[in-house]
């Protein structure tokens, strides 16, 4: 049989992301590039994944290093020193391994060797470096690919922090060998975070200020914008799902001020949906749960719930739905529909189950509302990947009331654990989830539309409604269970997205200083 998986051709393939299931995990980034990159060896392609070196990077058993010596890297008029290794770990794929590029910086400022990733956890700030960290990763994982003596088909970067890879690779790069015929893509993962920096950074990364004139792919309001140049200089580009790819051009309130630069570029954007790793998020087989279970034998899931009631220190009656979110508590996430609806929550007939950290705001409102209602709300700040699991599977429902939503992940990992998602009708959730219809008895959650805290405890309050009719209830978490979003099809997506871009590089249709400049 052939699978159209078995039609694509081999390529060699590097990622370069700042973070890395199961390396380095601050949000879903983490889950997409190494299930994604898992996918693209399980299909025969030569996949390795640039991250820098971490001082928390957690390497679990099975994974082999190679030292791969170090490098002196142009840094401004002088030079920083970098070192690399290789780890590799056996996966099932016909290529056998993926490769993680890790990519350290060895200068007196130690820009990798942190506790944080993006942000100093003892001030809870962003570093104030971290433009200068992030150019640096990118420049250093070029000279460590060189190392690798392979050419490569497509550098394929993900979000600002690796937003220098296409400008790099077709200016400093465009005659190397091991960089001549490839192809450069960018996926967008979230625009609300764009990496805007001094204007020194241009410096830094070997271009002259003459290069920084207004609204040029350099220069934003003053400043350089990571993601721009990526937008700029990417072969193709695309976005985690088809919503948010036309969201992001529609106007500032989900472009962030690029709306313009890329409906410049709206051919060259693909909204690709993400998948899921469905190994890992698989309620019959993980390891996180007392007691697994699937769409055909779901009574592991009535013990999962008994004990996470027992867990958040609920009472076991009333025996109210039980609602759960895990998540950072940031404002694209609609937490302030929660402060709106304060009140309205607190009578519902319903517990909730909070799980995050973030902004001190929320974290507040959520310490504070556990203290008043310790019977219905419960709040653990931290970031736990077993409770994590233990929420998607005991919870009957779960909330994402997102103000902006570029794809979503915890909403599929529901999907699948029988959890009924209720979500706002944003990028990806609009994509993911449909909404419940009462008479054709379709759908497989609940969707509201305006950012409005009203519309939130409506969707909440039909969403009860519907609980509280079983034999309605069981069938529409069985049509949730019953979702694929396994990688299959995204993946066949971005080897299109592959081709595509490659042959704009055969036939030398490729974003160069020059082009860029005259479309600006
Ligand atoms: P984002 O990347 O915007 O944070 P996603 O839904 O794509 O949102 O992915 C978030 C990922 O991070 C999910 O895998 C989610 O389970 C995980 N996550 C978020 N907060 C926590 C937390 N406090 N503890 C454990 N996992 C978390
Ligand atoms: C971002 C987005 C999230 C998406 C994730 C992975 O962090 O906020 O919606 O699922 O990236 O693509």
């Amino acid at each position: 049989m052939t699978t159209s998986a078995e039609a694509v051709p081999t390529r060699r393939v590097v990622h370069v992301a700042s973070e890395l299931e199961p390396l380095v995990k601050v949000g879903g980034l983490a889950d997409v590039v190494g299930s994604l990159a898992a996918e693209q060896v399980r299909r025969g392609h030569d996949v390795v994944v640039a991250l820098p070196a971490y001082a928390g990077i957690v390497q679990g058993p099975g994974w082999r290093r190679i030292p791969l010596g170090t490098a002196s890297v142009a840094w401004g008029m002088g030079h920083e020193p970098a070192a690399f290794e290789l780890l590799s770990r056996a996966t099932d794929g016909p290529s056998g391994s993926l490769g993680v590029l890790l990519v350290d910086h060895r200068g007196e400022r130690r820009f990798f060797g942190r506790q944080g990733v993006y942000d100093d956890p003892a001030s809870g700030e962003a570093y104030a470096d971290n433009g200068e960290r992030f150019l640096f990763f990118v420049r250093a994982a070029l000279e460590g690919l060189l190392r690798l003596e392979r050419p490569l088909d497509v550098l394929h970067a993900h979000d600002h922090q690796a937003g220098w890879i296409p400008c790099l690779v077709r200016t400093h790069y465009a005659q190397h060998p091991v960089f001549a015929r490839a192809a450069t893509v960018f996926t967008i993962h979230n625009l609300g975070y764009q990496g805007i920096h001094d204007p020194f950074v241009l410096a830094r990364a070997g271009f002259g200020r003459e290069l920084f004139y207004p609204a040029g792919p350099f220069e934003f309001w003053g400043r350089v914008n990571f993601m721009k140049v990526a937008l700029s200089f990417a072969d193709m580009i695309s976005t985690v799902s088809p919503r948010y790819a036309q969201e992001i051009q529609s106007g500032p309130e989900y472009g962030f001020g690029l709306e313009g630069v890329l409906r410049r570029r709206s051919t060259d954007l693909w909204g690709i949906l993400n998948g899921i790793d469905v190994d890992s998020w698989d309620p019959a087989g993980d390891p996180k749960l007392a007691h697994p279970y699937d769409r055909q034998h779901p009574e592991g899931k009535w013990k999962n719930r008994a004990e996470l009631i027992e867990e958040c220190g609920f009472p076991k009656s009333p025996d109210w739905p039980l609602v759960g979110m895990v998540s950072r508590l940031v404002d694209q996430k609609g937490f302030d529909l929660i402060e709106r609806a304060e009140r309205e929550l607190l009578r519902l007939e319903a517990r909730f189950v909070v799980l995050g950290t973030g902004q001190a705001r929320y974290q507040e409102l959520f310490t504070r509302l556990a203290a008043i209602a310790p019977e219905r709300i419960c709040y653990r700040m931290g970031f736990d990947e077993r409770f994590a699991r233990r929420i998607e599977a005991g919870c009957d429902l779960f909330l994402m009331p997102s103000r902006y939503e570029p794809c979503g992940l915890n909403q599929m990992y529901s999907l699948r654990y029988g959890t009924v998602p209720v979500v706002r009708a944003t990028g990806g959730l609009a994509d993911t989830v449909q909404d419940f219809d009462p008479a054709s008895r379709s759908g497989t959650g609940f969707v509201f539309q305006r950012h409005d805290p009203t519309e939130m405890v409506n969707a909440l309050r039909r969403a009860f409604t519907v609980y509280r009719q079983p034999h309605l209830w069981n069938q529409l978490r069985d049509r949730g269970m019953a979702c694929d979003f396994s990688w299959r099809k995204s993946a066949d997506s971005y080897d299109r997205l592959y081709d595509e871009a490659l042959a704009r590089v055969r036939s030398g249709r490729v974003p160069t200083l020059e082009s860029v400049r005259t479309e600006a």
